[in-house]
């Protein structure tokens, strides 16, 4: 049976560092407030970046290390939920500069767990036969859409982008999938919302604001620690397998005490998540990718080895993906 294995891992990190010394100045907040509540200390920040180009260049990172021709590539998914246009995809602007010809492009949105869902993707493509080498990416621009007078939302947020090429294989890949979606709970968590003006219906006033993250960080909190614990039990379960035998568990990287709380639920050590949020803050999709690159990079990922990634955000939505490495 064909499989989707993940054969190489890429990262695009913007120059400029944040730290939360530096929001101290911006907003009425404190390092220590912050530190203590969510595990963020610093975070990267685009200047002249892009999210095309934080994404082109996780992908040429990543094509580099798999040692394969950019023209090889069938397919580019993205995942973002802050492109630089509506159209065209970021896919089809990284296409251009990685010179990936022979790709046909897409992008898909589902927030922070946007990750998951474009290795789904990849993977479906890639088992159906429809495709052999698919390079999957995350890129997110979060700060165009974060109101920096807003202390409850504009510390916790940083932009980055991650890359990973998904390899037909015969035996081994992604093992068992879970996605989901609440979307009755829409309103909890979003960002970028667009106007709906035009001469005809008298051009309602729209503001910066409008367009800034909203969240109920409560009620995100509640969510991420049921949910991620369900999916993680229903993904490893239906796999015939116990938290014994995953390697490392990855999950979108949004908060330390949501992420502490799930592993108690798990009864799983600390140890076996891999956390990186003190360094980045949360990339929204770009989180878990740039986790695995960096996982990679330490040589903690090994042949064999089984990893859960798990993510969750806007939508609300959620996946988790068991892959053997
Ligand atoms: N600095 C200082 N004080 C802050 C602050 C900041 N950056 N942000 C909020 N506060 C204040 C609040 O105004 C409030 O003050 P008050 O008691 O005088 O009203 C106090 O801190 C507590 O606020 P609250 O919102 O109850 O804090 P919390 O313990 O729920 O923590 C989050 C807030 C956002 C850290 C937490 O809810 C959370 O992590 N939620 C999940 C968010 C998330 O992960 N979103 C993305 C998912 S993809």
């Amino acid at each position: 049976m064909i499989k989707s294995e993940i054969i190489a891992t890429g990262a695009g990190i913007p120059k400029k560092t944040v730290t939360n010394f530096d929001l101290e100045k911006i907003v009425d907040t404190s390092d220590e407030w912050i530190y203590t509540r969510t595990g963020i200390k610093e975070r990267h920040v685009v200047m002249d970046e892009t999210g095309a180009t934080l994404a082109a260049e996780a992908a040429k990172e990543a094509i580099g290390k798999a040692g394969i021709d950019p023209k090889e590539i069938d397919m580019i998914v993205v995942s973002t939920c802050s492109p630089d246009y509506l159209t065209p995809t970021v896919g089809c602007m990284v296409q251009k500069e990685i010179g990936a010809v022979n790709a046909s492009c897409m992008d898909v949105s589902a927030a922070c767990a946007g990750f998951i869902f474009a290795v789904s993707v990849a993977d479906k493509y890639i088992r159906a036969s429809a495709a052999k080498t698919v390079l999957v990416i995350a890129s997110e621009v979060l700060s165009k859409f974060t109101n920096w007078e807003d202390r409850t939302t504009c510390v916790l947020f940083g932009d980055a982008a991650g890359a990973v090429i998904m390899r037909a294989s015969e035996d081994r890949g992604i093992i068992k999938e879970e996605l989901g979606s609440k979307g009755e709970d829409w309103e909890v968590l979003g960002n970028g919302k667009l106007p709906t003006a035009n001469c005809f219906n008298g051009m309602p006033k729209f503001t910066q604001d409008d367009t800034s993250i909203f969240m109920d960080g409560r009620e995100v909190f509640k969510f991420a620690t049921t949910k991620l614990k369900e999916s993680i039990c229903n993904v490893v379960e239906s796999a015939g397998l116990t938290m014994d035998d995953i390697k490392f568990f990855v999950p979108h990287q949004a908060n330390t005490r949501i992420i502490e709380v799930v592993a108690k639920k798990l009864k799983v050590d600390m140890d076996k998540f891999y956390m990186n949020i003190e360094r980045y803050g949360n990339t929204s999709s770009a989180s878990i990718p740039v986790a695995l690159k960096e996982m990679d990079d330490n040589g903690l990922l090994n042949k064999g080895d089984k990893i859960i990634l798990s993510g969750f955000g806007g939508g609300l939505s959620w996946g988790t993906i068991l892959v053997e490495w």
